[in-house]
């Protein structure tokens, strides 16, 4: 005898990354920034005045919105703050599209996708990504000839660390019938050199919401902080209506408003990333891999013949490195490692070297 709905009955719920509990292991499978978080942090928790918590906290967390539209040069309507990107992910779905209408993806792309629409029995119409691991051609013809009504865009790409340029974006939501989920979950570690800017598209369309989130570029994945950011017509009905009241506590939205506001340090650890991310890319490439040229904090590399990725997944898991393996077709020949610190890459690498011939 169960009680769930047939639909939640019959699904798979998202499987995350291992979160171990031993300290000592290398953590590289889960895309965490390895740096620690702007030490203003601890002197805002410790100054944190415990007796704020018996009042509900500020509904729409404006002191972030200011902070943010500052930063992005906006206005405060344009953001939504939700309980990590995730949270957004599933207002998108709740708000915009109604069970049984279709929602798009690419193939591959952010597993998480798939299980959000199944909890609202949404169909799935998945594109698969070109051998440049970019849409292909016809990607929106496709989309719209099914009915999509919400897609599911990430950039730079998961898994693979592909960037697409805004105008390509540009061009995809033009194309769109639906609402175009921009997900940017890493664009903080995209190289500078490359302009990356895609926030003048809120202004241009009004058919994109754009995902961000502190987990990664700001070191708090464990604080559970995100925020959307588009024309005001899409972010109100999910700002007023679909999600839930006081979703954001008090001392998160002081945390996420203290990290953000201290760029210089959150820029130095995105850097620090960069140039370790071009040093264990080349460490790898010189071991036989065959690695994707990335913009974000991890390497989806192909692992060299003489040895699968998931037995090299294995054996690396056995000595306390852990890094992600996808039992999946396209990505079961290759491993994702997200970029760790100086001297966790140089033990990834060396463990490696060990196991190969
Ligand atoms: C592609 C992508 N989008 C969104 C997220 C959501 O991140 P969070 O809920 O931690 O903000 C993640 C997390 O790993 C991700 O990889």
């Amino acid at each position: 005898m169960t009680f769930e709905t047939d639909n939640i009955a019959a699904m798979d719920g998202y499987v995350s990354g291992e979160q171990p509990n031993d300290p000592n292991t290398t953590k590289l499978n889960t895309n965490e920034n390895p740096y620690p978080p702007t030490p203003e942090i601890g002197k805002v928790i410790a100054g944190f005045d415990v007796d704020r918590l018996r009042r509900y906290p500020p509904p729409d967390a404006d002191g972030f919105r200011d902070t943010a539209a500052a930063l992005h040069q906006i206005d405060r309507n344009n953001i939504i703050v939700t309980r990590g990107g995730d949270e957004l992910l599933r207002l998108m779905i709740t708000t915009f599209v109604d069970p049984g209408q279709p929602i798009g993806v690419t193939e591959p792309t952010y597993s998480l996708y798939p299980v959000l629409a199944r909890i609202q029995n949404c169909p799935i119409t998945s594109v698969p990504l070109q051998q440049d691991w970019k849409p292909p051609e016809n990607f929106t013809r496709r989309l719209n000839d099914a009915g999509v009504k919400v897609t599911f865009l990430v950039n730079p790409h998961a898994p693979t660390g592909v960037l697409l340029d805004p105008s390509q974006i540009a061009d995809i939501a033009s194309e769109l019938n639906g609402v175009l989920l921009l997900d940017e979950a890493y664009v903080d570690f995209i190289d500078p050199a490359k302009r990356y800017d895609s926030m003048p598209l809120i202004r241009d369309f009004d058919n994109i919401v754009i995902l961000r989130t502190l987990s990664k570029g700001y070191s708090l994945a464990g604080l559970r902080f995100g925020y959307g950011v588009g024309a005001e017509q899409l972010i109100l009905p999910m700002l007023r209506k679909t999600r839930d009241s006081y979703n954001i506590d008090w001392l998160s939205q002081d945390v996420a408003t203290a990290a953000l506001q201290e760029q210089s340090y959150a820029k130095d650890t995105w850097s620090k990333v960069r140039r370790e991310r071009v040093k264990l890319a080349g460490d790898l490439t010189r071991l036989g891999f065959s690695v994707i040229p990335s913009e974000t904090n991890f390497l989806l590399a192909t692992v060299p013949l003489t040895l699968t990725a998931q037995a090299l997944y294995l054996k690396l898991k056995k000595q306390g490195i852990l890094v992600r393996y996808f039992e999946h077709q396209g990505l079961d020949d290759k491993l994702r490692i997200t970029v760790g610190t100086q001297p966790q890459n140089s033990l990834l690498v060396a463990a490696i070297a060990d196991q190969l011939p």
